[in-house]
């Protein structure tokens, strides 16, 4: 007869020191399986006589009861070891610091942003925003905004030509945003007021020139637009961009051949410093040039210069964009350094509002 308490002892170590779960299915198999130790015992069972079977019988079968308990109770806490580990292996460190996102770690460039902030300041005085082509023809970028055939104004702007196609015309890069002036008054009627910012180019390259580089225009058109809204327009617009309460202007007379009178406006500034501070000091800063809307371009374009009149502006946004940051050469805003814009770039969620504060 096979020693039961021997076989019982021999399998409940064995399911103790099962260490997974297949190594206990391994066990069971062995024991209980379809050809197990203990299932051959039952099956042993019916050989015997009556009175054999009913001594060994609940002998055998507590034993099978007792052996397949102790396989539950192995598996369960297997199964919850199991489950210990895992979640010990998936813990989750809230405390740790979050590993910042693309979104937190990209730049706003320096010209887009002070782009947004000059759309701010105007779109909350009633303007909005127009665009036009960089490639233009020399009707749009000189002719229309009367200057002369051979003028030497041409000359100053030192235009990239285009090569012509057989038979076409000469195209060129818009040397200045002007020409957005004429295509919004063909297809607008009065009263108009936009800004225009966007990209320009001239044959240049220094500390202060990119061959590249961007303007915001101004225009206003309507029956009644004078010098003095336009000193108005533009002092709000110098004390709101700079951020300062007040703000002098000097507007000297100057020529461009597409206002009637033209004039040049200079900041006050003080430059004792370090740094540029605005609305204070003795010295003086071109910032824009700007004037009445010149009769030949309101005829050009189907106005009558006895009905409408306007002003119009424009100014160099690299320029005014590295007085109000300090950022002091032109040349870096185009090399794609990361380090320059991580340093001067702005964070995407810094969105400039009037309500919110342009650069806060
Ligand atoms: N287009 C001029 C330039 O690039 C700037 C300018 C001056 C624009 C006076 C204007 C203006 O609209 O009225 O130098």
């Amino acid at each position: 007869m096979t020693d039961l308490s021997a076989l019982e002892a021999r399998l409940t170590a064995e399911i103790a020191a099962a260490e997974d779960e297949a190594s206990l299915e391994a066990v069971r198999v062995a024991a209980l399986g379809k050809k197990g130790e203990l299932s051959e015992l039952l099956k042993s069972l019916g050989k015997m006589s009556p009175d054999e079977r009913r001594e060994e019988g609940p002998k055998l079968n507590g034993l099978r009861d007792r052996v397949a308990a102790a396989l539950a109770m192995r598996r369960d806490s297997l199964a919850d070891a199991a489950i210990a580990e895992r979640l010990k292996a998936e813990t989750l460190d809230v405390t740790l610091p979050v590993r910042s996102s693309p979104a937190s770690r990209g730049r706003i460039h320096p010209i887009s942003q002070v782009i947004d902030e000059i759309t701010a300041i105007f779109a909350d005085m009633g303007f909005s925003v127009a665009e036009g082509p960089d490639i233009e023809t020399d009707h749009y970028n000189f002719t229309a905004l009367n200057f002369p055939a051979g003028h030497p104004a041409r000359e100053m702007h030192d235009t990239f030509f285009l090569e012509a196609p057989e038979g076409a015309e000469r195209k060129l890069l818009r040397t200045h945003t002007s020409p957005v002036q004429i295509r919004t008054m063909e297809s607008r009627k009065p009263p108009i007021r936009i800004v225009i910012p966007g990209k320009t180019y001239r044959q240049d390259s220094d500390a202060t020139h990119t061959p590249m580089f961007h303007q915001v225009e101004g225009l206003v058109i309507d029956r009644t637009a004078n010098v003095a809204n336009m000193k108005w327009v533009l002092t709000e617009f110098c004390k709101a961009f700079f951020e300062v309460e007040a703000l002098n202007m000097r507007f000297r007379p100057s020529f461009f051949p597409f206002t009637e009178p033209s004039l040049e406006v200079d900041i006050q500034c003080d430059r004792s410093g370090n740094e540029i501070r605005f609305g204070e000091g003795s010295d003086w800063l071109e910032i824009l040039g700007c004037g009445m809307v010149h009769p030949n371009v309101l005829r050009g374009v189907g106005l009558d210069p006895a009905e409408y009149q306007g002003f119009a502006w424009g100014m160099g946004i690299d320029r005014i964009a590295m007085l109000k940051y300090g950022m002091p050469d032109l040349r870096d805003f185009f090399d794609a350094d990361v380090r320059w814009i991580e340093h001067y770039g702005f964070r995407p969620l810094d969105v400039p509002t009037l309500f919110g504060g342009l650069s806060a």
